[in-house]
Protein backbone atom coordinates (compact mmCIF):
# COMPACT_ATOMS: atom_id res chain seq x y z
CA UNK A 1 0.00 0.00 0.00
CA UNK A 2 1.41 3.76 -0.61
CA UNK A 3 2.70 6.13 1.82
CA UNK A 4 -0.63 8.01 3.43
CA UNK A 5 -0.40 11.50 4.53
CA UNK A 6 -2.83 13.24 5.12
CA UNK A 7 -4.78 16.12 6.33
CA UNK A 8 -8.75 15.46 7.02
CA UNK A 9 -10.45 18.87 6.95
CA UNK A 10 -14.18 19.66 8.09
CA UNK A 11 -16.32 21.44 10.74
CA UNK A 12 -16.43 20.27 14.16
CA UNK A 13 -18.74 16.67 14.39
CA UNK A 14 -18.44 16.55 10.63
CA UNK A 15 -16.73 12.89 11.40
CA UNK A 16 -13.07 13.37 11.23
CA UNK A 17 -12.16 11.70 13.98
CA UNK A 18 -13.81 8.52 13.56
CA UNK A 19 -13.24 8.18 9.70
CA UNK A 20 -9.34 8.91 11.27
CA UNK A 21 -9.71 5.86 13.24
CA UNK A 22 -10.75 3.65 10.72
CA UNK A 23 -7.86 5.19 7.85
CA UNK A 24 -5.61 4.42 10.82
CA UNK A 25 -6.07 1.05 10.96
CA UNK A 26 -6.53 0.39 7.62
CA UNK A 27 -3.74 2.00 6.28
CA UNK A 28 -1.47 1.42 9.72
CA UNK A 29 -0.27 4.79 10.21
CA UNK A 30 -0.89 6.86 13.42
CA UNK A 31 -4.33 9.78 13.18
CA UNK A 32 -2.91 12.29 15.03
CA UNK A 33 -5.65 14.91 16.48
CA UNK A 34 -4.76 18.06 17.96
CA UNK A 35 -7.86 18.55 20.17
CA UNK A 36 -6.94 14.85 21.22
CA UNK A 37 -3.61 16.00 22.08
CA UNK A 38 -4.64 19.25 23.83
CA UNK A 39 -7.66 17.75 25.67
CA UNK A 40 -4.84 15.08 27.34
CA UNK A 41 -2.86 18.15 28.27
CA UNK A 42 -5.58 19.58 29.82
CA UNK A 43 -6.48 16.47 31.68
CA UNK A 44 -2.79 15.87 32.93
CA UNK A 45 -2.42 19.58 34.32
CA UNK A 46 0.40 20.77 31.81
CA UNK A 47 1.23 24.16 31.53
CA UNK A 48 -0.08 24.00 27.84
CA UNK A 49 -3.57 22.20 29.21
CA UNK A 50 -3.84 25.24 31.28
CA UNK A 51 -3.30 27.49 28.87
CA UNK A 52 -5.53 26.12 26.60
CA UNK A 53 -8.64 25.04 28.46
CA UNK A 54 -10.35 28.76 28.33
CA UNK A 55 -10.10 28.24 24.52
CA UNK A 56 -11.59 25.06 24.30
CA UNK A 57 -14.40 26.12 26.58
CA UNK A 58 -15.45 28.94 24.63
CA UNK A 59 -15.10 27.39 21.20
CA UNK A 60 -12.56 29.33 19.93
CA UNK A 61 -8.70 27.91 18.16
CA UNK A 62 -5.61 27.24 20.61
CA UNK A 63 -3.34 30.09 19.05
CA UNK A 64 -1.02 29.27 16.28
CA UNK A 65 1.84 29.07 17.77
CA UNK A 66 1.20 26.21 20.64
CA UNK A 67 -0.46 23.85 17.90
CA UNK A 68 2.47 24.34 15.60
CA UNK A 69 4.63 23.22 18.02
CA UNK A 70 2.55 20.39 19.15
CA UNK A 71 2.90 19.09 15.68
CA UNK A 72 6.06 19.70 14.87
CA UNK A 73 6.73 17.64 17.68
CA UNK A 74 4.53 14.26 17.06
CA UNK A 75 5.75 14.77 13.16
CA UNK A 76 9.18 13.95 14.14
CA UNK A 77 8.41 10.88 15.95
CA UNK A 78 9.35 7.79 14.11
CA UNK A 79 5.93 5.97 13.96
CA UNK A 80 4.77 9.20 11.24
CA UNK A 81 7.96 7.94 8.70
CA UNK A 82 5.61 5.78 6.39
CA UNK A 83 2.56 8.11 6.69
CA UNK A 84 0.22 9.50 9.19
CA UNK A 85 -3.19 11.57 9.01
CA UNK A 86 -3.84 14.39 10.40
CA UNK A 87 -7.10 15.15 12.19
CA UNK A 88 -8.07 19.02 13.23
CA UNK A 89 -4.56 20.39 12.20
CA UNK A 90 -4.18 23.03 10.15
CA UNK A 91 -7.03 25.28 11.12
CA UNK A 92 -5.76 28.57 9.86
CA UNK A 93 -4.07 29.39 6.59
CA UNK A 94 -1.38 30.58 9.24
CA UNK A 95 -0.77 26.82 10.41
CA UNK A 96 -1.10 25.21 6.99
CA UNK A 97 1.82 28.02 5.77
CA UNK A 98 3.81 26.45 8.91
CA UNK A 99 3.26 22.86 7.56
CA UNK A 100 4.45 23.53 4.27
CA UNK A 101 7.28 26.00 5.83
CA UNK A 102 8.38 22.48 8.04
CA UNK A 103 8.98 20.34 4.68
CA UNK A 104 6.14 18.33 5.91
CA UNK A 105 5.16 16.44 2.34
CA UNK A 106 1.47 16.01 2.18
CA UNK A 107 0.44 13.50 -0.49
CA UNK A 108 -3.90 13.93 -0.11
CA UNK A 109 -6.23 16.60 1.47
CA UNK A 110 -9.98 15.49 2.32
CA UNK A 111 -12.67 17.96 2.83
CA UNK A 112 -15.63 15.94 5.10
CA UNK A 113 -18.66 18.22 4.52
CA UNK A 114 -22.08 17.94 6.46
CA UNK A 115 -24.68 21.16 7.04
CA UNK A 116 -24.47 22.66 10.78
CA UNK A 117 -28.03 21.43 11.39
CA UNK A 118 -26.94 17.61 11.74
CA UNK A 119 -23.91 18.75 13.19
CA UNK A 120 -25.84 20.05 16.29
CA UNK A 121 -27.54 16.29 16.34
CA UNK A 122 -24.62 14.64 16.23
CA UNK A 123 -23.06 16.82 18.89
CA UNK A 124 -25.99 16.53 21.42
CA UNK A 125 -25.52 12.45 21.18
CA UNK A 126 -21.69 12.10 20.91
CA UNK A 127 -20.45 10.14 23.93
CA UNK A 128 -16.46 9.68 24.67
CA UNK A 129 -14.45 7.61 26.95
CA UNK A 130 -12.29 10.21 28.85
CA UNK A 131 -9.92 6.92 29.66
CA UNK A 132 -9.08 5.83 26.06
CA UNK A 133 -10.55 8.49 24.21
CA UNK A 134 -12.97 6.42 22.01
CA UNK A 135 -15.73 8.19 20.90
CA UNK A 136 -19.61 6.66 20.11
CA UNK A 137 -22.66 7.99 19.01
CA UNK A 138 -26.28 7.24 21.73
CA UNK A 139 -27.96 6.32 17.76
CA UNK A 140 -25.26 6.43 15.09
CA UNK A 141 -22.54 4.32 16.79
CA UNK A 142 -24.13 2.88 20.02
CA UNK A 143 -21.03 1.34 22.47
CA UNK A 144 -21.55 -2.07 22.73
CA UNK A 145 -21.21 -1.69 26.74
CA UNK A 146 -24.09 0.28 26.63
CA UNK A 147 -23.48 3.32 29.22
CA UNK A 148 -19.48 2.36 29.48
CA UNK A 149 -16.87 1.95 26.84
CA UNK A 150 -16.13 -1.79 26.40
CA UNK A 151 -12.86 -0.83 28.02
CA UNK A 152 -14.66 -0.34 31.19
CA UNK A 153 -14.72 3.16 32.13
CA UNK A 154 -18.29 5.63 32.07
CA UNK A 155 -18.79 7.41 29.15
CA UNK A 156 -19.12 10.99 29.27
CA UNK A 157 -19.70 14.28 27.22
CA UNK A 158 -17.19 16.26 26.09
CA UNK A 159 -17.94 19.52 27.79
CA UNK A 160 -17.33 21.27 24.09
CA UNK A 161 -20.47 19.77 23.34
CA UNK A 162 -22.80 22.31 25.02
CA UNK A 163 -25.06 22.98 21.55
CA UNK A 164 -23.59 27.28 22.89
CA UNK A 165 -20.13 25.97 22.31
CA UNK A 166 -20.80 23.83 19.58
CA UNK A 167 -22.14 27.24 17.77
CA UNK A 168 -19.59 29.13 18.47
CA UNK A 169 -17.05 26.48 16.69
CA UNK A 170 -19.12 26.23 13.55
CA UNK A 171 -18.95 29.84 13.64
CA UNK A 172 -15.10 29.46 13.86
CA UNK A 173 -15.04 27.05 11.68
CA UNK A 174 -16.53 28.68 8.48
CA UNK A 175 -14.94 31.69 9.87
CA UNK A 176 -11.20 30.79 9.70
CA UNK A 177 -10.71 27.21 8.94
CA UNK A 178 -12.80 27.06 6.02
CA UNK A 179 -10.34 29.00 3.97
CA UNK A 180 -7.92 26.67 4.23
CA UNK A 181 -10.13 24.64 1.41
CA UNK A 182 -9.23 27.53 -1.17
CA UNK A 183 -5.29 27.01 -0.05
CA UNK A 184 -5.44 23.75 -1.11
CA UNK A 185 -7.75 23.74 -3.93
CA UNK A 186 -5.43 26.51 -5.26
CA UNK A 187 -2.05 23.64 -5.42
CA UNK A 188 -4.82 21.26 -7.07
CA UNK A 189 -4.82 18.96 -4.00
CA UNK A 190 -8.16 18.82 -2.29
CA UNK A 191 -11.04 16.75 -2.72
CA UNK A 192 -14.46 16.50 -1.11
CA UNK A 193 -16.71 13.98 0.23
CA UNK A 194 -20.38 14.31 1.33
CA UNK A 195 -20.48 13.04 4.61
CA UNK A 196 -23.44 10.87 4.97
CA UNK A 197 -26.26 9.83 7.52
CA UNK A 198 -25.05 6.34 7.75
CA UNK A 199 -21.17 6.00 9.07
CA UNK A 200 -19.89 3.13 7.07
CA UNK A 201 -21.54 5.10 3.93
CA UNK A 202 -18.81 8.15 4.34
CA UNK A 203 -16.37 5.75 5.28
CA UNK A 204 -17.08 3.99 1.71
CA UNK A 205 -17.10 7.15 -0.20
CA UNK A 206 -13.49 8.45 1.85
CA UNK A 207 -11.80 5.07 0.93
CA UNK A 208 -13.04 5.68 -2.64
CA UNK A 209 -11.55 9.31 -2.84
CA UNK A 210 -8.22 8.15 -1.41
CA UNK A 211 -7.68 5.55 -3.54
CA UNK A 212 -8.79 7.35 -7.08
P1 LIG B 1 -11.09 18.76 17.94
O1 LIG B 1 -11.03 17.72 18.96
O2 LIG B 1 -10.23 18.65 16.73
O3 LIG B 1 -12.60 18.97 17.54
P2 LIG B 1 -13.27 19.28 16.15
O4 LIG B 1 -12.49 19.50 14.95
O5 LIG B 1 -14.17 20.39 16.53
O6 LIG B 1 -13.89 17.97 15.77
P3 LIG B 1 -14.59 16.95 16.65
O7 LIG B 1 -13.63 16.07 17.36
O8 LIG B 1 -15.61 17.66 17.53
O9 LIG B 1 -15.46 16.17 15.58
P4 LIG B 1 -15.03 15.16 14.44
O10 LIG B 1 -15.11 15.81 13.11
O11 LIG B 1 -13.78 14.42 14.78
O12 LIG B 1 -16.31 14.20 14.54
P5 LIG B 1 -16.46 12.77 15.20
O13 LIG B 1 -15.81 11.74 14.37
O14 LIG B 1 -16.16 12.78 16.67
O15 LIG B 1 -10.73 20.19 18.57
C1 LIG B 1 -11.30 20.61 19.80
C2 LIG B 1 -10.76 22.00 20.14
O16 LIG B 1 -9.31 21.96 20.25
C3 LIG B 1 -11.01 23.09 19.09
O17 LIG B 1 -12.29 23.67 19.23
C4 LIG B 1 -9.85 24.07 19.38
O18 LIG B 1 -10.14 24.86 20.51
C5 LIG B 1 -8.71 23.14 19.74
N1 LIG B 1 -7.87 22.81 18.56
C6 LIG B 1 -7.71 21.58 17.99
N2 LIG B 1 -6.91 21.64 16.91
C7 LIG B 1 -6.57 22.95 16.77
C8 LIG B 1 -5.78 23.66 15.82
N3 LIG B 1 -5.19 23.04 14.79
N4 LIG B 1 -5.65 25.01 15.98
C9 LIG B 1 -6.22 25.65 17.01
N5 LIG B 1 -7.00 25.04 17.94
C10 LIG B 1 -7.16 23.70 17.82
O19 LIG B 1 -18.06 12.61 15.02
C11 LIG B 1 -18.97 13.38 15.77
C12 LIG B 1 -20.12 12.48 16.25
O20 LIG B 1 -20.90 12.07 15.14
C13 LIG B 1 -19.66 11.19 16.94
O21 LIG B 1 -20.52 10.90 17.98
C14 LIG B 1 -19.75 10.13 15.84
O22 LIG B 1 -19.99 8.83 16.37
C15 LIG B 1 -20.91 10.64 15.00
N6 LIG B 1 -20.74 10.39 13.57
C16 LIG B 1 -19.59 10.47 12.85
N7 LIG B 1 -19.82 10.21 11.54
C17 LIG B 1 -21.17 10.00 11.45
C18 LIG B 1 -22.03 9.71 10.36
N8 LIG B 1 -21.60 9.57 9.11
N9 LIG B 1 -23.35 9.57 10.62
C19 LIG B 1 -23.81 9.71 11.86
N10 LIG B 1 -23.05 9.98 12.94
C20 LIG B 1 -21.75 10.12 12.74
Amino acid sequence: MRSLKLILLGAPGAGKGTQAEIISGKYNIPAISTGAIIREAIQSGTEMGKNAKSYIDAGALVPDEVVIGIIRERLAKEDCVNGFILDGFPRTVPQAEALEAMGVEITEVLSIEVPDEKILTRMAGRRVCPKCGATFHTEFKPSPAGENCPCGEKLTRRSDDDPEVVAARLETYHAVTEPIKEFYAGKGMLKIVEGQDKLEDTTALVAAALEG
